[in-house]
């Protein structure tokens, strides 16, 4: 399960919404204006397991969510999921995982303290024996312009 944020971790000044996720699941988020930039020379890794809960991070992963690694194993990925992206974008990555195929795109990703940031994302299934039994994302620093592409592109959809 996905429990709603806490008004208690947020910084600064924040707004709200409520997300709706895949199940029906509903998450009220709190969210502000303040970007953490994405680190030079670093890659943020996450693996899934087949439904999208988490089963490893790396460190820049759990410096940039803000949350705890015990508060992210086990958690549905979608706990990093910010009100900006559409779920058309979400749609698009899990259609071309489950064709088997690697996915590649921009996420604007929630922390805990309700700021942001900006990601280029490439996930790809994991294939043991013929069988998908995961998920792994590694992603980069995205150039500024990219970004300020996919701000307005997100804006268009839903
Ligand atoms: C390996 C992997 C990494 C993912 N990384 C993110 C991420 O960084 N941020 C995010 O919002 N969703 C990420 N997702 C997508 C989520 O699983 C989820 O589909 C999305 O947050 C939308 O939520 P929903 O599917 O419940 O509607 C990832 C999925 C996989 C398989």
């Amino acid at each position: 399960m996905i429990s709603d944020m806490k008004i208690e971790d947020i910084i600064g000044d924040y707004r709200e919404a409520e997300l709706s996720l895949y199940h029906s699941i509903t998450r009220k988020v709190y969210y502000t204006e303040i970007e953490t930039p994405y680190p030079d020379g670093k890659l943020i890794v996450s693996s899934t397991n087949p439904l999208g809960f988490i089963t490893h991070v790396n460190r820049a992963f759990v410096e940039m969510s803000g949350y705890l690694e015990h508060e992210l194993i086990g958690a549905p990925h979608s706990i990093l999921r910010h009100p900006d992206m559409p779920a058309a974008a979400f749609q698009d990555l899990w259609n071309t995982l489950q064709n088997g195929e690697k996915w590649q795109g921009y996420v604007k990703n929630l922390r805990k303290d309700g700021g942001f940031y900006w990601v280029k994302a490439t996930v790809i299934p994991n294939i043991r024996g013929g069988q998908v039994v995961g998920y792994t994302s590694v992603r980069r620093k995205p150039s500024r312009a990219k970004i300020a592409e996919r701000i307005q592109l997100y804006r268009t959809l839903s």
